[in-house]
């Protein structure tokens, strides 16, 4: 996730102020790099770019003076690209008369670059954001209009993305909107855009939405929409928006953990696409592929996604991966591990102080790092020899859910290409991600009416899904203040199923070969008074057993994969419940107690 804002006004004005206050609203998508340009009518552009928040930048190049009657900004969450003064966007083309910033991935940019080396441009950057440029360029210096020259530009650009762009000479702006947020305001004396509605209401509630394909040129006071698909005109009136602020930011819903939770089928479709066309990926396949162990080394929910991650590795590729909780790597496996072993060291933000510390250990070693990870730019990005980005943007909610799953989706895809197999079928898994949120928002009310009764339970799983109930635990403990434990389902009988009594809640999430033992723990509960709740796919033995089922529609793949998918998409109710049980208490589910979302202490 990045932020882009654009601003033309009527006369020349000191625009620096309007710029860093929607800098600071747009502050949560990416604090990487800011960057900030204002468009001459003659002369040469006034850019201003470099790393670091907001604050910082404007600050260190005076961004409070910058005037002029159009300008561009930028807030850059690194994908492509190290977070670095060249990488800073806007970019400009190569004889400096346009200038432009994106927000999304293009997910073709290392061939783009090579292409437009070889057509004699000059490339500056590695970062996507100065493809959109020079893809402009390429048409525009044909003798093509800017319209003309973005709408074909669109066809070289692969990947969900917005920009902005504007060229000297000219007294108007142009964006465009595919996939990434993208909205309009207007004034009688100003047009601006921005990616989301809380960069521009601050300056007017007269807005004007966009949708994917479309092309706004807009300048002082006015605009016109352009369908990039065949180039006809859209007329679109604006509207006055009655949105707070605070909404608009999660999305219109009510906490970032819902919108997040809601987010969680678009950002596996962004990191499949991405995958398919990494060339880290092949190197970090290299690596795994020389290992003699691989360790899958995390804390908390990214441990849970290593422990299942470790699960479909055994299964699917027939290769042993250690999950192991960072802080106990020394002790476990500190005197053990040499140069032959690969550590994947998994973390949403790649500053858990824990899992630097089991980095040292491992470096002391020789071992090779190798990082899972979601803010790119972060330490574990540069300690790592290889890093694959979880392109979820930005995580907001202290509880992990969009990150845990493309983490789990990562190690799927990577235990795949291990094992020789096809990975096409998990471009099903987005849409079956969608569905499931769906279906079983309807069926889990009698699980929060149950659960509120009681500050005590338990989640069991089994094989595949025994990770799913760890996380599911966390989840519902981390919100709900309430003690809840995940554990094996064999393992109940060996002690904790002293806990049960008359009415006491256990959730059981079953994967679809497993439904005959499932059934088993299932009654030893039952039988003892206790009230089970069971999540699976439809299975009539499920429902005859437990008081109370959750269904995830059942899912078209082959019978290999469909305990793997399970269990990828039987963390969603588990998510779901966890976050109306919060609220069902009257807690704040995205900042619950004495908790952060980056742990950087020991
Ligand atoms: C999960 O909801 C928590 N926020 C927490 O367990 C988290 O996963 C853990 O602190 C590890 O964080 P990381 O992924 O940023 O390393």
């Amino acid at each position: 996730m990045c932020g882009i804002f654009g601003i033309v006004t009527k006369e020349i004005q000191n625009l620096g102020p309007v710029l860093i206050s929607a800098g600071e609203r747009l502050s949560y998508r990416g604090y990487d790099t800011v960057g900030a340009a204002t468009l001459p009518k003659q002369g040469d552009i006034d850019l201003r770019k470099d790393t670091g928040k907001i604050q910082e930048v404007a600050e260190k190049y005076n961004f409070k003076d910058m005037s002029g009657d159009r300008a561009i900004l930028q807030l850059r969450w690194a994908t492509f690209g190290a977070p670095s003064q060249i990488n800073s966007q806007p970019h400009l083309d190569s004889d400096g008369d346009l200038v432009g910033a994106h927000n999304g991935n293009v997910v073709n940019n290392v061939e783009l670059m090579q292409q437009f080396r070889e057509e004699g441009m000059t490339v500056r950057s590695e970062n996507d954001g100065e493809s959109c440029v020079h893809a402009v360029e390429r048409y525009y210096d044909q003798g093509n209009d800017m319209v003309e020259s973005i709408r074909m530009a669109t066809k070289d650009l692969e990947g969900d993305y917005s920009f902005v762009i504007g060229k000297v000479g000219d007294d108007r702006l142009y964006a465009i909107k595919k996939g990434s947020g993208l909205v309009a305001g207007i004034t009688e004396d100003m047009t601006c855009i921005g990616s989301d509605l809380p960069s521009i209401l601050p300056i007017t509630r007269r807005i004007v939405r966009l949708y994917d394909g479309e092309i706004i040129t807009f300048w002082a006071g006015g605009y016109e929409i352009t369908r990039v698909e065949d180039g006809s005109k859209i007329t679109r009136e604006p509207e006055i928006s009655e949105e707070s602020i605070e909404v608009a930011q999660k999305g219109g819903y009510d906490h970032f953990m819902l919108k997040e939770i809601h987010e969680q089928g678009q950002v596996a479709g962004e990191l499949l696409h991405m995958l398919d066309r990494s060339t880290d990926l092949d190197q970090f396949l290299d690596k795994l592929q020389g290992a003699r162990n691989i360790y899958l080394i995390a804390c908390g929910t990214s441990f849970h996604a290593g422990l299942l991650g470790s699960v479909y590795f055994n299964q699917l590729a027939g290769k042993a991966a250690i999950p192991v909780l960072a802080p106990q790597f020394a002790a476990q496996y500190g005197s053990s591990v040499g140069p032959k072993d690969v550590g994947i060291f998994i973390s949403q933000s790649g500053e858990t102080k824990d899992v630097l510390n089991a980095i040292e250990t491992a470096k002391k070693h020789g071992m090779v790092i190798l990082g899972l990870v979601n803010v790119v730019g972060s330490t574990l990005t540069l300690v790592s020899e290889v890093h694959l980005p979880l392109t979820c943007g930005y995580e907001i909610s202290v509880p992990a859910t969009k990150t845990y799953c493309n983490q789990v989706l990562t190690l799927l895809y990577l235990a795949l290409r291990y094992g020789g197999h096809d990975t096409g079928v998990l471009h099903k898994v987005p849409e079956m991600m969608d569905i499931t949120l769906e279906e079983i928002s309807s069926q889990i009310k009698p699980a929060v009416d149950k659960l509120s009764e009681w500050d005590d339970l338990y989640i069991l799983g089994y094989g595949l899904t025994y990770p799913v109930a760890l996380e599911g635990a966390l989840k519902l403990k981390e919100i709900t203040y309430v003690h809840c434990e995940g554990i094996l389902s064999t393992e109940f009988k060996h002690g904790p199923l002293s806990a049960v009594s008359d009415g006491y809640p256990v959730i059981f999430v079953s994967g679809p070969d497993d439904v005959p033992l499932i059934i088993s723990g299932i009654n030893e509960v039952t039988c003892r008074g206790g009230h089970v709740i069971a999540i699976g796919f439809e299975d009539s033995r499920l429902e005859g057993n437990a008081q109370e089922t959750i269904i995830i529609p059942d899912v078209d793949v082959s019978e290999n994969l469909r305990p793997a998918i399970l269990a990828l998409l039987s963390v969603i109710p588990l998510q779901v419940l966890s976050y109306h049980c919060s609220l069902s208490r009257g807690y704040d589910p995205d900042f619950p107690r004495n908790l952060s979302k980056t742990l950087t202490v020991d």
